[in-house]
């Protein structure tokens, strides 16, 4: 893909409204060029939604397109808050304290349950990890190889993060971590019609966020009576201050990293399979030294797709960004998405080049402490599956994705996919 040429003008640019996320990915890159070019820290109107009434849906919102000042805001937490909520839409305060936990928190309590997870994620645990992790990736292409054809997020996408982090949190398999994963994969779909069905925007979100209290519900005794050797476990013992995180927290906790962890490595892999489809150099060089070239890949994965959209903060004082000023107690939505496309960041942003050295990308954010906690297990999933995918069935084609109408998530419902079938 080449920069844009037809753009439109800032003016014509409405990030808030719901059209605006329904159209091609391609459009919207054109328009966060042009917002980058010539309005780098525009204001918009409230964001269409549903989630609160519209009497109550009246706070606009500031946009950071540049990345310089994306990992400015992710790096100066005392001015720009989590606190009041990380999503361009407002929630309801009820909603974000059963569904959120510490991702939208500020120090101090933030780092406490943070700290919790830590030693689970870090890179080194995940290196452990690599090798089991990777059986569960073979396991998925052996089960779809032979089929020639099928939708690729449906065979493979939706399993892999359902198995891990099964296995992770302990949930035992059958109906109980169907449940959760399906929850954990739906709660991000409210903005598209075709993930809710005939329900409400927050009748969908607060149901698949009650589905995973119920989970948790069930599961925080039998961990408290019968320690396992899995991650619930290490919640439900954490203390901080001689104290236990009650039953609200733990269930929230318990939210957050479900979601955190299933629905973004999820749409990461489909955009992957994605990528690689619509540009056949790129998968003709990866193909060609796979161990190689597996890890430039993933990172370039990473920033194309920008599988999470954007976080929000708000301003906790009046402060200026490049002639735009922001006022105490207004919101401000970080675009990571536009900041992996900066060109004064990257040459050539708009291509997929997965031989790209440096790649300072921001898909897990700008740093600063709420930098994603799961960063290298994505890569190691991704990783894991990129290569058993491409070592195994190197003409997967799947170039028509059905993108996800959403504004947070970069979400492909449907991948379908040919290849030629692995002999068995
Ligand atoms: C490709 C996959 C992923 C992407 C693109 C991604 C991206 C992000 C981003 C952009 C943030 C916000 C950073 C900020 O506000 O400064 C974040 C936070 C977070 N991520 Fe990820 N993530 C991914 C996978 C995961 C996985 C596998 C987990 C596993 C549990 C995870 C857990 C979290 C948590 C817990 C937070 C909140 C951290 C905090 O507030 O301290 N993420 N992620």
């Amino acid at each position: 893909m080449t920069a844009p040429t037809t753009a439109p003008t800032h003016g014509d640019i409405d990030l808030s409204a719901r059209s605006f996320w329904a159209k091609h990915p391609d459009e919207r890159d054109q328009a966060f060029a042009v917002l980058r070019r010539e309005n780098p820290v525009p204001w918009s109107r409230p964001a269409e939604s549903d989630l609160l009434p519209p009497e109550l849906n009246t706070h606009g919102f500031w946009s950071l397109t540049k990345q310089e000042d994306i990992r400015m805001a992710s790096r100066h937490p005392e001015i720009f808050s989590s606190a009041q909520g990380i999503t361009m839409e407002d929630f309801a305060p009820e909603a974000r304290e059963v569904a959120q936990s510490f991702i939208a928190m500020d120090a101090p309590r933030h780092a406490q349950l943070r700290g919790i997870t830590m030693d689970a994620f870090k890179p080194k645990n995940m290196r452990r990890l690599e090798s089991w992790i990777r059986g569960h990736a073979r396991d998925l292409v052996t089960e779809m190889s032979h089929l020639g054809e099928g939708d690729f997020v449906e065979l493979v996408s939706v399993k892999l993060p359902a198995r891990i982090f099964g296995s992770f949190f302990g949930l035992p398999e059958g109906e109980i971590r169907d449940q959760a994963t399906n929850a954990a994969q739906r709660l991000l779909g409210w903005t598209d019609p075709r993930v809710r069905g005939d329900q409400s925007e927050l009748e969908l979100f607060m149901g698949a966020v009650m589905d995973l209290h119920a989970v948790a519900a069930q599961l925080i005794p039998q961990r408290r009576a019968e320690p396992g050797e899995d991650l619930l476990t290490w919640m439900v013992q954490a203390e901080f201050d001689g104290k236990k995180m009650t039953d609200d927290e733990l269930k929230a906790f318990f939210v957050l990293l479900a979601v955190a962890s299933n629905d973004t490595t999820r749409h990461a892999s489909a955009q992957a399979i994605y990528a690689f489809s619509r540009f056949p150099d790129q998968k003709a060089l990866l193909v060609e030294d796979i161990e190689g070239r597996i890890d430039p890949a993933v990172e370039e994965v990473l920033r194309w797709s920008s599988p999470l959209l954007h976080m929000r903060r708000t301003a906790t004082q009046d402060v200026t960004v490049r002639g735009s000023e922001i006022k105490a107690g207004d919101k401000v939505v970080l675009w990571y998405i536009s900041g992996n496309r900066d060109e004064d960041v990257f040459t050539d942003p708009f291509t997929f080049d997965i031989a790209r050295n440096p790649n300072p990308h921001i898909a897990f954010g700008g740093g600063g402490p709420h930098f994603c906690l799961g960063g290298a297990l994505a890569r190691t999933m991704l990783r894991s599956l990129l290569t058993e995918v491409y070592t195994r069935i190197p003409d997967i084609c799947a170039p028509q994705p059905e993108f996800q109408i959403a504004n947070f998530i970069n979400g492909i419902n449907r991948l379908p996919a040919t290849w030629t079938p692995e002999k068995r």
